[in-house]
């Protein structure tokens, strides 16, 4: 073994040369990664011994991609591009050896190279995508070239992987490895050499592409689909340019367009967003004072206290992977009626064909119904899902601390409740945290995991373990008045709801926001939620509008007319000109006088109240770092994924640009403004959030 960088080395095993990759912890193409694997196929050139060269990786995984600490540095020679070319021109036979995931540039090295071997439990996949960018060192000619363009644009353009079996149906590889690895890719070209079979250099490869030359439809289908899912990103659409190119350019014409349009999109805001918000949904697991050895507790059982709409979806997370739940309702109707909307969810996903009737049947048969808290005597964790009440919550959290084992895990589901007060009921506070799922919260992935006054380590760890075996996205945060998420939501309800009273009307609020790139704009999204929740007819004042949409039973989509109207069945909003004269009337009456109000003071309003909360929540230590708001942002509330999250927004926008928006409105409209002091701290370091990360 010659150790050719400090990450890569050439073994000899008779006339086959093992190029060993080997750079924890996913094996990125970094410098010494690029360097070794250029010198080492000169080196194995150069050897007359070695006829034929397997390219594979120790560790966990073949190479993930490209180094993305990296990016955004002065790139550093030899670039992966002409390192691939090597890989390309050698003149004997290149193999690579695939286990884990061949990512991005890791798969690129595979598609230069002659042959390609894979274990079976291997993933291929471009995602760059994800990132805000196309794959960039030759991905987007080489895939169409190997497997058609109609199968290579929608890996490109959504980055999603393929498993090696459909790897190996759709060609993308030669042959599948059972046992060792190395051994079989060794084997393999071993028959390669013996077979004297020709190098198969995927750039020449021109048979595919030439079948697809005159059929535009292959990329006018696939731009509508992209159109619809991926709405306001830029690079899914460069993707679709780059596969055209493969089709109807050269191979060296289209390699170079891919780089141009890689080295855009890398300069580009989006794609610095998306390759942010990578590092910090792996950042966010990382809390300060909770190392990864703190000892956790063995979640076997889960209790779940009310089966409304939270409840029966949090039933469902822990039923997916395994645990069964133990769940509690007040009456026999509500039980029996929480049951049959998970049973009627997942013969949903059955009906799609995306689940067995067996897996329904044993998902449901994880689950035991009952009305006696007693039995939750034997769980590990209680979640309570009961009406958002305090004193409930109180009288079930004494009463679970009597009922419980020892060192049982006891969390609320609260929105918006003091979890210390709730923890304070029983002799065990430290055993007591929020676990503040999002609606639909089978589907959500976001958790806020809300670490009170006295929740010890122990019951953290196990909390942020339990989230990541049910595929939640956990984000730390401390106790406070809607904690992290929906303070700074509270934010952008206050403002659009005044913003319709000085002026604008719900279209026009909805409009911009939208077009920022959330999913839809606040009325759409009350209406969505349903206007009439904690109103009762009984108790409403008609004191604001949407009171009054309530008195008229327009309590939103439910009911086929909220803010909107809406068709019947029909989800997209209508307009309501009965809506906006009430909103005027009402406005009016209240002596408003209505101005006009420009789309930037919209945005304005609607975003940098959320910022400037997100600085305070920051200041108070509710959260432990800008990023995590971004995550939290991103993941329950819409945030468009390429614009970063508020606070990576924040600092693109500039902070000095903010506060001093801020202390005009303040000035104009009054203390819902008032800039946070750490806004005017940064401004005056000169220092963005971005070093509070
Ligand atoms: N560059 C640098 N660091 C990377 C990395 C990469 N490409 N991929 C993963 N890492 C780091 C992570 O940040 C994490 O670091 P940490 O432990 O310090 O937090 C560590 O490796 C482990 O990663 P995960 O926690 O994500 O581990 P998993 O086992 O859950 O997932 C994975 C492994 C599937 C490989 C996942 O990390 C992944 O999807 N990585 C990104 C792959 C990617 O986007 N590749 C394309 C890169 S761009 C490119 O190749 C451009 C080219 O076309 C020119
Ligand atoms: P829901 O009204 O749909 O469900 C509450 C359920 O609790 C009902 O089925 C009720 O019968 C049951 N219940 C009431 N008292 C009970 C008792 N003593 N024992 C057992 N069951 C009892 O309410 P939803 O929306 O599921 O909310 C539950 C909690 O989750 C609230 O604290 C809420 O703030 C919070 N939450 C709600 C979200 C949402 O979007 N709906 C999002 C995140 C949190």
């Amino acid at each position: 073994m010659v150790a050719i960088t400090e990450a890569v080395s050439l073994e000899k095993q008779g006339e086959i040369g093992l190029l060993w990759i080997d750079n924890p912890p996913v094996n990125a193409l970094g410098y010494p990664v690029r360097k070794g694997m250029a010198d080492g196929i000169a080196m194995a050139m150069g050897d007359a011994e070695i006829k034929a060269i397997v390219v594979i990786c120790k560790g966990r995984t073949f190479c993930a991609g490209a180094d993305i600490r990296e990016f955004g540095k002065p790139p550093k020679a030899p670039h992966l591009p002409d390192v691939l070319t090597v890989f390309d021109e050698c003149t004997k036979p290149v193999v690579a050896a695939i286990h884990g995931t061949a990512f991005g540039g890791g798969l690129e090295t595979a598609l230069s190279s002659h042959f390609r071997v894979a274990v079976p439990t291997a993933q291929f996949g471009l995602p760059e995508v994800k990132l805000g960018l196309l794959p960039g060192a030759g991905g987007t000619q080489r895939l169409p070239r190997l497997i058609g363009p109609e199968k290579a644009l929608p890996m490109i353009a959504t980055g999603n992987p393929v498993g090696t079996a459909k790897a190996l149906k759709e060609g993308l590889i030669d042959e599948i490895v059972e046992g060792d690895l190395a051994e079989g890719a060794v084997a393999f070209a071993r028959k390669v050499l013996a077979e004297n079979r020709p190098l198969r250099q995927v750039s020449a490869m021109n048979e595919k592409v030439e079948a697809a030359r005159g059929k535009p439809e292959i990329f006018s289908e696939y731009r509508k689909v992209i159109a619809k899912t991926k709405r306001g990103f830029e690079a899914p659409e460069a993707c679709v340019k780059a596969v055209e190119a493969a089709v109807h350019k050269p191979f060296a014409e289209g390699l170079a367009y891919e780089r141009q349009l890689f080295t855009e999109l890398m300069s580009g805001s989006q794609s610095a967003a998306q390759r942010y918000y990578f590092f910090a949904e792996r950042q966010v697991a990382k809390i300060p004072d909770i190392p990864a050895e703190t000892p956790q507790l063995d979640i076997k059982r889960v209790g779940i206290i009310g089966a409304g709409t939270m409840g029966g979806g949090i039933t469902m997370n822990f039923v997916n992977v395994g645990i069964p739940v133990t769940l509690m309702e007040s009456k026999q109707e509500f039980l029996d009626r929480g049951l049959a909307t998970i049973r009627k969810n997942y013969e949903i996903t059955a009906s799609k064909g995306k689940m067995t009737a067996e897996e329904v049947e044993k998902r449901m048969g994880l689950i035991t119904g009952t009305l006696a808290m007693e039995d939750l005597a034997d769980v590990d964790l209680v979640i309570e899902a009961v009406y958002e009440n305090m004193d409930l919550k109180k009288e079930i959290f004494a009463k679970l601390d009597g009922i419980c084992k020892k060192d049982a895990i006891l969390a609320t589901n609260t929105s918006y409740l003091d979890v210390n007060e709730i923890a304070a009921q029983t002799k065990r506070p430290e055993s007591v945290l929020g676990l503040h799922f999002f609606s639909p919260a089978n589907v959500m992935r976001l958790l806020e995991v809300v670490r009170a006054e006295k929740t010890s380590k122990i019951v953290l760890a196990t909390a942020l373990a339990l989230a990541k075996k049910i595929k939640k996205i956990a984000v730390v945060v401390g106790v406070c008045y809607g904690f992290a998420g929906n303070r700074m939501f509270a934010q952008r309800r206050r403002e659009s709801e005044k913003l319709i009273l000085e002026g604008a009307l719900p279209s026009q609020v909805d409009k911009v926001v939208y077009e920022f790139g959330f999913p839809m704009g606040p009325f759409q999204l009350y209406d969505l939620i349903g206007n009439d929740l904690g109103w009762s007819k009984e108790n409403s004042t008609g004191s604001t509008i949407r009171e009054l949409l309530c008195e008229q039973g327009r309590f939103g989509l439910k009911a086929g007319k909220g803010f909107y109207n809406y068709e019947q069945g029909g989800r997209k909003p209508l307009p309501a000109p009965e809506v906006d004269q009430l909103i005027i009337d009402f406005s009016q009456k209240k002596g408003f006088d209505r101005r006009d109000i420009s789309d930037e003071e919209i945005l304005q309003r609607c975003v940098y109240p959320i910022i400037n909360e997100g600085a305070k929540i920051l200041e108070e230590k509710i959260a432990v770092r800008p990023s995590d708001l971004d995550v939290i942002w991103i993941n329950g509330y819409g945030w468009p994924l390429y614009r970063g999250g508020p606070m990576f927004y924040a600092d693109l926008v500039g902070l000095d640009k903010i506060l001093a928006v801020m202390k005009d409105f303040q000035a104009k409209y009054g203390d819902d403004f008032k800039p946070a002091a750490l806004l005017e701290q940064l401004v005056k370091e000169g220092k963005g959030f971005k070093d509070l990360n």
